[in-house]
């Protein structure tokens, strides 16, 4: 029978994540991170410039035996002595889910060890736990990814509130946008950072937020409309134009209201820490100026390695920790959810 779990305190967690074009795997005792394997598809769905779902699907069928073998391997353990499994079931594309969460829940069930469903957003957050730094809440925390963009106040471990987000697009979708208009390869985010390093920052393209909104939100429709017309008006009037100043400039009307905000958040809450998790909190220009803003203000900045940053399992085994030890566990028969609401 399925059940009756022998719970550990320093448990070893198999992470596993599924949701988009990587395949990943990692192992954690207690908060110690053992080992992270992550399995690419982003080259292949770089021919067709985006994310195919049924490409990534079939790509996680190929690599999650791999994934998870080689994650437990490096991690010097054996299959048999993982405490528990943790995976992600939401949100992201459902076939791609479904891989991980598959392996997942038999891989749970044959171990008889618990299933722990990890929301994929809780994992980017949980990455800052990744870091090293005893991080403990209270904290505030900057989510930018591919599908969320967030300021979040962490009350405890399993309890956070949403301080204010965006209204259209997220900040990775932004980036992914402009990258498109310049003629940029996917994936979008690194490509426009990497262009804006040769630019100036000159071109006033509106700041990625609502003014005199009651609650504190960012918007990028507006943002990359600017972005669409500055070059395309310029390419049919037939007048050059620099592709490396648009991107710096989009960059800094993208990135500093985030900064300035979460700062201010923090500020106003009394927390003396923040964090920053997602693909855009891989981004130079943005850690660099949370860096300066956060010494300026007297406040801790807790930023994940870049590659905990993007998607990997590292975070989702984190996140895994904090169920684990709160008991949270998923029944055999859960789906793989499209869409989980930010709550
Ligand atoms: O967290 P993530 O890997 O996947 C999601 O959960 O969405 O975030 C992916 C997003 C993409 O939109 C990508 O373009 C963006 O993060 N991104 C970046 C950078 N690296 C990844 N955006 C700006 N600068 C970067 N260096
Ligand atoms: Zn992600």
């Amino acid at each position: 029978m399925y059940g009756n779990f022998k719970l550990k305190d320093e448990p070893l967690i198999l992470g596993i994540e599924s949701s988009c074009d990587e395949t990943a795997a990692a192992v954690i005792r207690g908060e110690q991170l053992l080992s992270s394997v992550i399995i690419s598809s982003a080259e292949e769905q770089a021919k067709y410039g985006g994310v195919v779902p049924e490409i990534a699907s079939r790509a996680h069928t190929d690599a999650v035996d791999d994934a998870v073998l080689r994650a437990v391997k490096e991690a010097g353990v054996t299959i048999k002595d993982l405490d528990a499994v943790a995976v992600t079931y939401g949100a992201g594309l459902l076939g791609a889910l479904l891989v991980g969460l598959s392996f997942a829940k038999s891989l749970a069930y044959s171990l008889n060890v618990p299933l722990i469903a990890v929301n994929h957003i809780r994992g980017h957050l949980a990455a800052a736990y990744l870091c090293g730094e005893n991080l403990k809440p209270p904290y505030v925390t900057l989510l930018a990814s591919g599908g969320h963009t967030a300021i979040l106040h962490t009350k405890s471990y399993t309890e956070f509130k949403v301080l204010g987000g965006t209204c259209d697009d997220a900040a990775g979708e932004a980036f992914d946008k402009v990258a498109r208009i310049l003629g940029l390869p996917y994936p979008g985010g690194p490509n426009v950072q990497k262009l804006a390093e040769g630019g100036s920052a000159d071109i006033p393209f509106p700041a990625a937020l609502v003014k005199n909104s009651e609650r504190m939100q960012f918007s990028y429709s507006g943002l990359k409309t600017a972005v669409m017309n500055y070059c395309h008006n310029r390419t049919q009037r037939g007048e050059q134009f620099n592709p490396a100043d648009v991107a710096a400039s989009f960059q800094v009307a993208a990135l500093e209201p985030l900064v300035k905000k979460t700062v201010e958040c923090a500020k106003k809450l009394g927390a003396d820490t923040i964090t920053a998790g997602g693909g855009v909190a891989a981004n130079g220009y943005l850690r660099a100026r949370l860096s300066k803003e956060c010494e300026q203000a007297g406040l801790k900045l807790i930023l994940p390695e870049k590659k905990y940053c993007t998607d990997n399992a590292a975070m989702i085994a984190a996140e895994g920790l904090i169920q684990y030890r709160a008991k949270n566990f998923a029944p055999l028969d859960i789906n793989a959810a499209a869409q989980i609401p930010l709550k």
